[in-house]
């Protein structure tokens, strides 16, 4: 198959959907790659490095869109990719279209086939292209809470692991799934005491056979956090209900008994954040204080690392990649029901029920689309 990948254009987005490891692999299966020049910089990858995958360097993205059969995408296409979509060509990338009626329009007249990989879903409901995403954003939110707390960028002047004969700081971690798991693992590992709090049992059991034991794992509850946040020093939240707006964990009066100089990093805020006061904000500008509590809300926290999380991504999505074109698209999804739940929009018509909904579109079931054609 001729794959293609052009380079990230949506503001601040320095991550590429393709590896030059990625590259070897597909080249040596047989496949072509078409790359952007430049396409790998942000994440430190030269075009040279690519060359030497076997991948052919295009100048233009013109010509990648219209010369592939699949392209790959680390963001949704933006308004100037719209018309470079071709009838019948395979879209891999993240997509979030249940909040973008103009993106779906615009795909479903394009007559592309539109794979999301934030609906790619396996049985026990993991989503394993968003997963190495959440993985990340755990890790980064201690190495940012730890930043914000230093004295100079506002916060109350405390190094996290203490040293010896000085307590270490104390992190609250509102959430125990992919992303609270990371944050406790890291900041436990800086030597911080930690408390994790989670709505599941089941979870919390789970935790409780593989966390170290600088960590406190405490049902959550509205009494326990307001007891937890008041000496925190850095709280994390990590909470996410699926297909809705995060819970309200904090409200800002709870703000006026935390210590000052003390950092919340919302995770969550992209889905409306667990903490009232939060607000989404950008790497170039991320913290703001309410109450002497620093917030920070950055919305693509991996974004912040770009060379990690293109590394994270890839490790995730080259298996699909590959099935792809070894198969096709139609047969890649017979093969394996989780890509087929990541197919959004097919031929004009939108596939996925959630973004059919949302958008308050017709839905179709994307088995219909299935059958081989006889050529593939
Ligand atoms: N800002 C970013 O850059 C970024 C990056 C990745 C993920 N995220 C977001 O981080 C959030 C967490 O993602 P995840 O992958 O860890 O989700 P997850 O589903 O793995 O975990 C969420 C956890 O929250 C728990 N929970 C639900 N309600 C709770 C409550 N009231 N109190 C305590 N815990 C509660 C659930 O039981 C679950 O264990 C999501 O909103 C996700 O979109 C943001």
């Amino acid at each position: 198959m001729l794959i293609g990948v052009p380079r990230e254009i949506k503001p601040d987005e320095h991550r590429v959907a393709l590896t030059p490891a990625g590259t070897e692999a597909l080249t040596a299966a047989g496949h072509q790659v078409l790359i952007e020049a430049d396409a790998g910089l942000g994440s430190g990858f030269t075009d040279d490095f690519y060359a030497a995958a076997g991948a052919e360097g295009l100048a233009s993205a013109d010509d990648i869109w219209s010369r592939a059969e699949m392209i790959l995408k680390v963001k949704e296409p933006i308004e100037p990719e719209w018309p470079k979509i071709r009838e019948g060509q395979v879209l891999f990338t993240y997509l979030h279209l249940a909040s973008s009626l103009k993106l779906t329009e615009a795909l479903c007249a394009s007559g592309a086939v539109a794979i999301a990989y934030e609906t790619v879903e396996l049985p026990d409901r993991e989503l394993p292209l968003l997963t190495p995403m959440s993985e990340v954003a755990g890790r980064m939110a201690v190495q940012e809470g730890a930043k914000y707390l230093e004295r100079h960028a506002g916060g109350r002047g405390v190094l996290l692991g203490g040293v010896p004969g000085v307590l270490p700081g104390k992190v609250v971690i509102l959430g125990g799934g992919v992303v609270g798991m990371n944050a406790a693992l890291t900041a436990a590992g800086l030597g911080a005491t930690v408390a994790l709090l989670d709505v599941s049992l089941q979870r919390l059991r789970y935790l409780a056979g593989i966390m170290p034991a600088n960590v406190n794992l405490l049902f959550s509850t509205r009494y326990a956090i307001r007891k937890q946040i008041r000496d925190a020093d850095l709280v994390i939240g990590a909470v996410l209900l699926h297909g809705a707006k995060a819970p309200s964990l904090i409200v800002e009066d709870d703000l006026k008994t935390m210590k000052p100089g003390s950092v919340i990093v919302d995770v969550a805020v992209d889905q409306g954040g667990c903490v009232d006061t939060i607000r989404p904000t950008t790497h170039g500008d991320p913290i703001y204080t309410v109450h002497g509590v620093i917030h920070y809300g950055v919305a693509n926290m991996p974004g912040g690392v770009p060379r990690t999380s293109t590394l994270a991504l890839t490790n995730a999505t080259l298996p699909y990649v590959l099935m792809l074109a070894d198969l096709g698209w139609r047969s890649a999804c017979l093969r394996d029901p989780a890509l087929a739940l990541g197919v959004n929009i097919v031929d004009g018509r939108v596939t996925y029920p959630g973004v059919a909904e949302a958008l308050s579109l017709d839905y179709s079931d994307v088995q219909a689309f299935l059958t081989p054609p006889a050529q593939e």
